[in-house]
């Protein structure tokens, strides 16, 4: 597995004029939907087509890896029924795009705790990200049943479970091949829509240095020009991972 550098311990060499990972909360669903006043789930059927279109440009833009929060830990609160259709869907969309993914040299991951999803989900998700497993495009990573503090907890129980001797002390680079993004570098653009402007419990760790973009618009009308909007203005940004601004100027 790869070795990505940490942004709390490395400063990274190169940053890409293209996101080299993209961490998306698509929120909005349930406001598009009522809107117009239909029931919330056909906002998240909506919303499916605006993730397709998101992976297609990220795909085309050269994204190496772009990361969706799908169902967060807390999603489970839900009313019942909006989860069962949630989890249904989960399934439809697995089942019917895995093999379009796979032409198109997509990776996917599915990261979060499986143990509460059926075993026909679970098999599928196995199934799924063995297919896709060696393609070398875009990598889409699903968040579902994740949470950041799940997989710290997660990672840190892991750690101990393998290396007892670390029980009273260890580093971050021991915990970080344990958490559930180690394949992946940490993401240099995030975006939430839906107005709200809050992480969310998502990727708590991986976000550190990541620069965050907020959008009112509702996620199922995110298209590529949104995507495109996001990422110019990140252009202006200026990383500076913990330095001031004088000297990037003198490192040019
Ligand atoms: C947040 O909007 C959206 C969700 C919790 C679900 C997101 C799911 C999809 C877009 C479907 C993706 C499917 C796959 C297979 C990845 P919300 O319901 O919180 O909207 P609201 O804030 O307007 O109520």
């Amino acid at each position: 597995m790869a070795i990505f550098s940490s942004s709390t311990k490395e400063i990274p060499q190169e940053i890409a004029t293209v996101p080299r990972h993209i961490a998306v909360i698509m929120d909005g669903n349930g406001r598009w939907a009522k809107k117009r006043m239909m029931p919330r789930i056909f906002g998240h059927k909506r919303g499916v087509e605006a993730l397709r279109e998101t992976v297609r440009a990220c795909d085309a833009l050269g994204v190496g890896y772009l990361t969706v929060f799908a169902f967060s830990n807390e999603n489970w609160r839900r009313p019942q029924d909006e989860v069962s259709f949630l989890m249904g869907l989960f399934l439809k969309v697995l089942s019917g795009e895995i093999t379009r993914m796979h032409d198109n040299n997509i990776r996917l991951k599915i990261i979060g705790n499986r143990e509460h999803f059926s075993p026909e989900l679970i098999a599928l998700i196995d199934a799924a990200e063995v297919k896709t497993a060696e393609n070398t495009g875009l990598t889409l990573s699903i968040a579902a049943d994740y949470g950041g503090r799940w997989d710290v907890m997660h990672a840190t129980h892991c750690l101990l479970a393998d290396h007892p001797e670390l029980s009273t002390t260890f580093a971050e680079e021991d915990l970080t091949p344990y958490l559930a993004m180690a394949y992946a570098p940490e993401p240099d653009l995030f975006i939430r829509t839906g107005g709200e402007q809050r992480i969310s419990n998502f990727l708590l760790w991986q976000l550190a240095y990541t620069e965050l973009y907020f959008s009112d618009m509702l996620w199922p009308d995110f298209d590529r020009h949104a995507l495109a909007a996001a990422i110019d203005w990140y252009h202006g940004r200026e990383r500076r991972f913990g330095r001031i601004s004088e000297q990037l100027q003198s490192s040019c």
